[in-house]
């Protein structure tokens, strides 16, 4: 299955043939200057809280690319007052069956408003189980106990997580979720955006090494299999 990163916590997915993207915040991010949100594709957007740093380039990749989007109730009704119709809004513990494969949005401990300050219902995180393969996608997240459910819904190749510290867990905080969602390949997203969340890369995978576990930090703009 193959992934790219788009930076922050941006990135894709082809499940069975279908594009998703996930958390579109693109052309604010001086990291990711060499991405062209115009030469994206999806065919599904999907969103796990309404934060600036996830949402920012939602409705222009919703408009140009025609993408289903999927994310909480209160977010894919603000979509449709911004003109995205035909969303499809979830709520914590549910789980859907979509053509690429079965979506469960599952708690995360953060907050979520939308940039103007309203609400955006509750923030939550994304197992994706379709093509084969599993992965969850935590979005913002502390490191809760909740985790411990994941295991019950999906035994996970691959698991993408926060690791910059200060708004969601950090490095070692990630190290106890990968023994919680008991997956031991992490790719490590929401890090070096901004001065808060700067880490030392080297340092981060060692951790992970010395665990016997992965952590992978893909290059913006680039892809990898799982
Ligand atoms: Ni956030
Ligand atoms: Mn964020």
């Amino acid at each position: 299955m193959k992934l790219t990163y788009y930076g922050h916590s941006c990135f894709a997915v082809e499940v069975k043939g279908k594009k998703l993207v996930f958390d579109p915040f693109i052309t604010p991010n001086e990291l990711a200057e060499n991405i062209k949100l115009e030469d994206i594709e999806a065919d599904y957007i999907l969103i796990t809280h309404g934060h600036q740093d996830h949402i920012a380039d939602a409705v222009e990749l919703a408009k140009h690319t025609r993408a289903k989007v999927i994310s909480n109730f209160e977010i894919i009704e603000w979509l449709a007052s911004q003109g995205i119709e035909g969303g499809h809004p979830m709520n914590h513990g549910g789980a859907f069956d979509f053509d690429f494969g079965k979506v469960k949005y599952v708690n995360a401990v953060h907050s979520s408003s939308f940039p103007d300050g309203s609400y955006a219902g509750n923030p939550g995180g994304f197992i994706i189980m379709g093509g084969g393969k599993n992965f969850y996608f935590a979005g913002d997240t502390a490191l809760t106990l909740d985790l411990q459910l994941i295991p019950k819904f999906a035994k996970l190749d691959l698991a993408i997580l926060p690791i910059g510290d200060n708004f969601t867990m950090g490095v070692d905080d990630a190290l106890v979720a990968a023994d919680f969602i008991q997956c031991n390949k992490v790719m490590g997203v929401h890090y070096d955006t901004f001065g808060y969340i700067r880490i030392d890369h080297e340092a981060a995978q060692k951790k992970f090494a010395d665990a016997g576990k992965e952590l992978i930090l893909l290059d913006i703009g680039k892809s990898m299999d799982f």
